[in-house]
């Protein structure tokens, strides 16, 4: 499918300022009809359990808890109707304009807020989930496919924190069985945070470490949010970070892994890039 968004050298000079921008449409209505109907589809099956690839991000995934924050990870694999969408084809061609024409479409998830129950996302940078021993240059776009007001849980931003380090981390609740982290110490970080509320079929685009929050979701509606990657390849660094947050995990997506690396069964199936 060809793409439709040429960014404005305003918007794309504003986004290496701020570390992330705001779009009105990335997709069409009738498209979005269509990847929403699959969506809920696709959390009411639970696909992608047996993968470590369906998970509680704010839970502990103890049988008979209450799920208050599903993801799906790699949603493209489980639903054929994700592919060769507009929403893909604009997500590259962004990554393309923000990262050089080098660029390629990277992993999706789909991160669902049930009404009333679905907690807040708690502050935190993306790159914190990811193997220190590495350098990004990746960005993600977040796409939610009805209205996201601030009632509902939108994405929230502190502007410039994209040329920060990766700052401390933990597990929500200081928690290492729940998979989501929370930045330590937020307060300090957060006090110039901006909400972006957006229209259904919109876009947030962020850099990996932009400080960034979503509310909880307090509203009657579901929240549903659809995140696709761009990237460069990744490169090893000369002197490789430890992040200790990710060496004491022990969540199900931590323990899924484990389990198809030791039976040799496709771990390679278990989708490395997680939780933006
Ligand atoms: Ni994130």
């Amino acid at each position: 499918m060809e793409p439709t968004i040429k960014l404005r050298p305003d918007q794309i000079e504003a986004y290496h300022t701020n570390g992330f921008l705001t779009i009105d449409a990335i997709t069409t209505p009738e498209e979005l009809a269509l990847l929403r109907e699959k969506y809920d589809q696709m959390f009411a099956r639970a696909v992608g359990r047996e993968e470590g690839n369906w998970f509680d991000l704010a839970g502990t995934n103890e049988e008979g808890k209450e799920v208050v924050m599903p993801q799906v990870l790699d949603p493209e694999r489980y639903v054929p109707e994700f592919k060769n969408t507009l929403m893909r084809a604009n997500a590259d061609a962004i990554a393309k304009q923000l990262l050089g024409p080098e660029a390629t479409g990277s992993g999706a998830h789909c991160i669902y807020k049930p009404p009333k129950i679905s907690p807040e996302t708690p502050w935190h940078q993306d790159e914190a989930y990811w193997d220190p021993a590495y350098e990004y240059c990746t960005l993600s776009i977040w796409v939610p496919l009805q209205p996201a007001t601030v009632e509902m849980g939108c994405m929230w931003f502190v502007p410039g924190t994209h040329r920060w380090d990766v700052l401390p981390h933990r597990h929500i609740n200081n928690d290492p069985r729940i998979h989501g982290l929370e930045l330590v110490d937020f307060e300090k970080y957060t006090k110039v945070a901006i909400a972006c509320p957006l229209p259904a079929g919109g876009a947030t685009i962020h850099h990996p470490r932009t400080l960034h929050y979503a509310g909880p979701n307090r509203s009657d509606t579901p929240r549903r949010a659809y995140i696709l990657g761009g990237q460069l390849p990744r490169k090893k660094r000369a002197v490789p970070l430890r992040y200790p947050w990710l060496e004491e995990e022990d969540s199900l997506v931590t323990r899924t892994k484990r389990e198809l690396a030791e039976t040799g069964k496709g771990a390679e199936t278990v989708a490395a890039r997680e939780s933006k």
